[in-house]
C-alpha cells in the first residue's frame, strides 16, 4: 500500500491507463477488460486491473490537475513498478482546424504551472511524450484510419481563467489544445525512467466557444480507449 493507493504489491499491471475521472476508470474496466479486480478505493480514486486481449492492464483515475496527477503517477511508478502510463483525457481545442471529438496525440506539454519552476530552480523544461509510446500510437491511428492531430499542448493549472483570452498566446505559438495533467505526467515519467503518453479527445473549442454534450463525449472516449489499449498491448 502507498499513501493514496490501497493495492498490494503485484496488483497493478506494468501498463496503466489514466483517465482523470475515476468513474471513467470503472467504465473502462467494466466495458473492455476481463477478469477485473478493483485494487483501489482510497478517496474514491478507483483503480482496476484486468485483461485486454490477454494483456494485463490497469486503469487508474488521476483526478483533475497536475498536483493530483503527480501523486498518483509518482506512487504508481515508485511503489508499484509501473513502466508505462497512458493518460486518456479530454481537452479544449485552441486551433480552428481542430474540431470537437477529434483525437490529439500530445507530443509535448507546456505549462503555466509553478510545479516545474520549483523542480528546475526557475529554468524551463520541455516535457515530452515517450517516443516509443508515441510511435506506437501513430501506428495504431494510421492503421485504423482514425483522424488525429499530433503536436504540442498546454497543461493549465486553471480551467476558468480571469482573462478569458489568455489562451491566445499559446495558440499563436502553435499549441493545439489545453488540458490539465500531461505536463507533470511527462516530467515524472522522465524522472523515473518510464514511458508516458497523453491521448486526448476534444471536448470543447476555445475558438468556437462550443462544447460537446455528455453523450457526444462518450463517443470520442470509446475510440480513444481503444487506441490506448492497442498501444498498451504492442
Ligand atoms: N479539459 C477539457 N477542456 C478543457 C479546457 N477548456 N481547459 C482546461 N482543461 C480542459
Amino acid at each position: 500500500m502507498s499513501t493514496h493507493i490501497g493495492a498490494q504489491p503485484g496488483e497493478i499491471a506494468e501498463t496503466v491507463l489514466m483517465p482523470g475521472d475515476p468513474l471513467r476508470a470503472q467504465f473502462v474496466a467494466e466495458n473492455w477488460l476481463s477478469d477485473v479486480h478493483q485494487y483501489n478505493n482510497v478517496r474514491g480514486m478507483l483503480g482496476f486491473t484486468g485483461l485486454w486481449k490477454g494483456e494485463r492492464i490497469s486503469v487508474q483515475g488521476s483526478g483533475m490537475g497536475m498536483p493530483s496527477m503527480a501523486i498518483y503517477a509518482t506512487e504508481l511508478m515508485r511503489f508499484f513498478g509501473v513502466q508505462r502510463l497512458i493518460r486518456i483525457g479530454s481537452c479544449g481545442s485552441m486551433q480552428s482546424e481542430i474540431a470537437l471529438r477529434e483525437l490529439i496525440l500530445a507530443v509535448s506539454a507546456s505549462t503555466n504551472s509553478a510545479m516545474n519552476r520549483s523542480r528546475f530552480g526557475g529554468m524551463d523544461y520541455a516535457a515530452t511524450a515517450s517516443w516509443n509510446l508515441l510511435r506506437k500510437a501513430l501506428a495504431v491511428v494510421e492503421e485504423e484510419g482514425i483522424p488525429f492531430h499530433a503536436g504540442s499542448i498546454l497543461s493549465s493549472d486553471t480551467f476558468y481563467d480571469d482573462d478569458p483570452s489568455q489562451w491566445k498566446v499559446w495558440a499563436r505559438h502553435g499549441v493545439l489544445a489545453v488540458e490539465m495533467e500531461a505536463n507533470q505526467l511527462y516530467t515524472l515519467a522522465a524522472r523515473h525512467g518510464r514511458e508516458a503518453l497523453a491521448l486526448l479527445t476534444v471536448s470543447d473549442s476555445l475558438v468556437q466557444e462550443k462544447e460537446l454534450s455528455a453523450q457526444d463525449r462518450q463517443t470520442g472516449f470509446h475510440q480513444m480507449v481503444e487506441v490506448a489499449l492497442e498501444v498498451a498491448r504492442r
